[in-house]
């Protein structure tokens, strides 16, 4: 099957388009497994969920979640690590249960072991049912920056500069932007039994031009999704030409 593909009027359209498959998602199976992204792009859905939560239209009480990735280096209480952008986005604010939370741990010591364990957990809850994710300008989903196997799975992996650069931004410099992150593999992702991606900004119209080619590489990672049965892509601010 074919990428089912969404354009949005606006970023608002795009996050509610969003909260409505997350909504169905949990509605059809209150104890969903729900993998989520972190970064500018899903932090309307957050807030569009956390809306929708307060209206009582959905609960979190028996949903699981795992997210995609975390810096190496960075503690939980870092106002810059993904842990402390899930609790104040979502978690704080919905009555998800806290042992069903999961995120890969960036400052542990053994963190080939904390890898290993993540992809074992997901495992045992019974994969993910709904996975979100957002794309890096040079394509990566997760942190799998270009060159990442399609086979990995999670991993600890070296950002690129074009990442960095693109993140400094919740951060005082570059400097302090962490080189290494632990990212769920991309043979993870592809297990989740339905993805959607979210896209928007004119500057990810070349992501786009290379996810519509339809050109399957590991130089552009999310090109694998392709290869996925349950995709959807929803998209805003940037054009898609074929
Ligand atoms: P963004 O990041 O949502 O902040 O653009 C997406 C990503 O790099 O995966």
């Amino acid at each position: 099957m074919s990428i089912n593909w969404k354009a949005a009027q606006n970023y608002e359209e795009l996050s509610k388009l969003a909260a409505d498959i997350f909504e169905q998602q949990l509605q059809e199976n209150e104890k969903s497994v729900l993998g989520l992204a972190t970064g500018g792009t899903p932090e309307g859905l957050y807030s569009e969920l956390v809306q929708r939560y307060n209206d009582g239209k959905i609960s979190f009480e028996k949903a699981t979640s795992f997210n995609l990735d975390e810096y190496v280096g960075l503690s939980a209480d870092h106002p810059a690590s993904y842990h402390y952008f899930m609790d104040t986005h979502l978690f704080h604010k919905v009555n998800m249960r806290r042992d069903s939370i999961h995120l890969p741990s960036g400052d542990a010591e053994d963190l080939q072991a904390i890898a290993e364990a993540y992809d074992k957990k997901i495992e045992a809850s019974g994969g993910i049912d709904l996975q979100l994710l957002g794309i890096g300008v040079n394509g990566h989903i997760g942190f799998n920056e270009p060159g990442s196997s399609f086979e990995a799975s999670t991993n600890i992996i070296k950002l690129t500069d074009s990442t960095r650069e693109q993140n400094k931004i919740y951060f005082d410099s570059i400097v302090d932007v962490p080189s290494y992150a632990i990212t769920m593999g991309i043979k993870t992702i592809m297990q989740a039994k339905k993805i959607v991606l979210l896209i928007a900004g004119s500057d990810k119209q070349g992501a786009i031009d290379h996810l519509s080619s339809g050109i399957i590489t590991e130089d552009f990672p999310a090109s694998i999704l392709h290869k996925h049965t349950d995709v959807t892509i929803i998209y805003t601010g940037v054009e898609k030409k074929n």
